[in-house]
């Protein structure tokens, strides 16, 4: 298996409703866009109108925030069936939601939580990944989220707990390298051993962001360019996985469409590199 066995499309980039407008006159050459369903759902009027015009024009794929695939509240099949609506109108050829949990006794914290590295929490959200993909009807991809403290109560270590659980839920990973970088900074391991260490065949699509550095801690923020070791790990991964989707992720002090699109010419770049110089040699 490889690229757990889905489309590579290249860089692409989240579509954000800053640029509807310029995406639509402009058309640029983007290998595809990376949407956020909650954004859409249950809208009408121009947000639906131009969601529909760029999906006709570009491939779209779905990237959740409201899954909550670790809580223990039950599954939201009310939001679950909403999704597939949207999943089939895009064509969204899979499904992408973060590994951790938002929903604590119905109230959303409106924050990934990480979950506890523990045999629980592999049956449980194994459980629900295997139900969320029946009723999706397409792989789902779950991602690495940052973490600032230790998850209290572990069993293992992250690497072997996102293994074990990609395994029993049949899923994939969304594997945002940017998240590595900084876990790897704030837990202090090395971030090509974590790379080695879990099944990059699972590996879907890649996620490349900025973040904050400050004096204690390094903050996701997805404010900033992608940084230099995040390019650095990014073409790391490339070596090791082949061609892959990769998207660039700028969500707060969303740049200009153009600067956006340089960091998406910049990765692409790089993937093309690698995969041209690994043929040749
Ligand atoms: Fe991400």
């Amino acid at each position: 298996m490889r690229n757990f066995d889905l489309p590579a499309l290249g860089a692409g980039i989240g579509l954000r409703s800053e640029h509807y407008d310029e995406i639509r006159e402009t058309r640029p050459d983007v290998g595809w866009f990376e949407v956020i369903p909650e954004n859409f759902l249950g809208r009408g009027g121009y947000v639906a109108k131009a969601l529909k015009e760029i999906a006709a024009e570009y491939k779209c794929v779905a990237h959740g925030v409201g899954l909550s695939i670790g809580s223990t509240d039950p599954l939201d099949m009310a939001h679950l069936k909403a999704l597939r609506g949207l999943l089939d109108l895009i064509d969204s050829p899979w499904y992408s939601d973060h590994l951790c949990f938002t929903m604590v006794d119905h109230v959303n914290l409106n924050d990934l939580i990480p979950l506890p590295f523990t045999e629980e929490a592999i049956r449980h959200v194994a459980e629900r990944a295997r139900v969320v993909q029946d009723i999706l009807e397409r792989p789902l991809l779950l991602e690495n989220v940052t973490y600032y403290a230790a998850p209290s109560r572990s069993q293992m270590g992250e690497a072997e707990f996102i293994t074990r659980l990609l395994e029993a839920g049949n899923c994939g990973l969304l594997l945002d390298v940017t998240n590595v970088c900084l876990n790897a900074k704030n837990q202090e391991y090395d971030p090509i051993e974590f790379i080695e260490s879990i099944p990059l065949d699972r590996v879907g699509q890649l996620h490349l962001a900025g973040y904050e550095d400050h004096a204690h801690v390094t903050l996701d923020t997805h404010s900033q360019p992608v940084s230099e070791d995040t390019w650095a790990l990014y073409r790391a991964v490339i070596e090791r996985i082949g061609r892959t989707s990769a998207l660039v992720e700028w969500d707060v002090e969303v740049p200009s469409l153009e600067r956006l699109l340089d960091e998406q010419r910049a990765a692409q770049r790089l993937m093309d590199d690698v995969c041209i110089g690994a043929k040749a040699s």
